[in-house]
């Protein structure tokens, strides 16, 4: 296992470990210029104990979010995935990309310091057909943007989503909680989940609830209302539909800042969906217990991806993926700071996609 830096003109750091090709670190200045950490996790915890149910800053897949009793059907072939939580398949299963060790190639290019991670994932591994060679390329440009590009090919029909999974911290103090970062969404819709948060089909209107983010909420304000979704999700744990005019098309997913520090954060995307996870099963238990070692909602996830459980769900955008195809995604988090006294990034009122 391996941690490489990648750096900029500005000093902003991304430390990348080679194990689950995680994000361990990602430091950012405040509103005065002092650096500090804006990601959960740390190098220091041993991988394959604390930090593996709760995925920090880990590559998610091969299949990103849950499919529904990890099991679907592909060219009228049925396949059993590994279940990881409950009788549904998490995050690729127990196994995933997050507990895999990649290969890595460092780069410098014209837009910045790169580094290139890749993992062949054997044909029927946790449960999926076909190899899958995945790549994931971090790149740290000098215009303060970090850019994911997600690429994968197959031996046969299979199933790919991938995601990171990343939980921010705007105020780079791990001991405080998130519930005061206003968070936008660029989504009109979202999709509900069953008891066992698997979406039920349905893209449901945010308009007048307490998903709807289209203009900067804080993300306490609404978190503890009396919803169905949201005790079914624990808090927030859903998927929002982002507004793309065309699918594939890089779009703003959603703008997420802390007024006390002054750090905003940016996320930019081709892919159709956002899963925002509050960080609800952090539970600040010390690692030998299972626990997470951070607290209760101190870190919170904007996971880029397609919608859980497509595979499942024919009126999803499609996430099979055959042989001479090449799955392409991009995300890119792009790091600002607010001028004194704002608390939220200019013009975010209104999104236009
Ligand atoms: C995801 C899921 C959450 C939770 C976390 C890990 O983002 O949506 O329900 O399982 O991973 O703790």
């Amino acid at each position: 296992m391996k941690i490489h830096t990648l750096t900029n003109v500005h000093g902003i750091e991304a430390r990348i470990m080679t194990y689950g090709a995680a994000i361990v670190s990602l430091r950012t200045p405040d509103r005065a210029g002092n650096f500090a950490n804006i990601v959960l996790g740390s190098d220091t915890l041993a991988p394959g104990l604390a930090g593996v149910s709760y995925f920090f800053g880990a590559t998610v897949g091969r299949f990103a979010n849950r499919i529904a009793n990890g099991r679907f059907t592909l060219d009228a072939r049925t396949y059993q995935l590994s279940q990881n939580d409950g009788v549904n398949s998490l995050h690729g299963g127990p196994q995933g990309f997050h507990q895999c060790v990649w290969s890595a190639e460092g780069s410098e290019t014209s837009h910045g310091t790169a580094l290139r991670l890749t993992y062949v994932s054997a044909a029927g591994e946790e449960g999926y057909p076909g190899e899958l060679s995945a790549h994931v390329t971090y790149r740290l440009g000098d215009d303060d943007a970090l850019t994911i590009d997600y690429e994968a090919t197959t031996t046969a029909p299979t199933a790919v989503n991938l995601a990171n999974h990343a939980y921010f911290n705007l105020t780079g103090d791990p001991s405080r909680t998130i519930l005061a970062h206003l968070l936008t969404i660029n989504a009109e819709r979202y999709t509900p989940v069953d008891a066992t948060q698997i979406p039920t089909g349905e893209l449901r209107a945010v308009a007048g609830t307490a998903f709807d983010f289209r203009t900067p909420q804080a993300i306490g304000s609404r978190i503890n209302d009396a919803d169905e979704q949201l005790s079914r999700g624990h808090g927030y744990d859903h998927n929002w539909v982002l507004n793309q005019s065309q699918p594939g098309m890089m779009t703003l997913a959603a703008l997420l800042s802390d007024p006390d520090s002054g750090r905003s954060l940016e996320i930019r995307t081709t892919q159709p969906g956002l899963q925002f996870y509050s960080g609800n099963f952090l539970n600040g238990k010390p690692a030998a217990d299972g626990g997470s070692v951070f607290g209760y909602r101190t870190g919170l996830c904007l996971e880029t991806q397609h919608f859980p459980d497509s595979p499942n769900q024919p009126a999803f955008p499609p996430t099979i993926l055959r042989p001479g195809q090449t799955y392409a995604e991009k995300t890119v988090l792009i790091f600002r700071t607010l001028p004194d006294g704002s608390a939220a990034p200019s013009g975010s009122t209104s999104i236009v996609a």
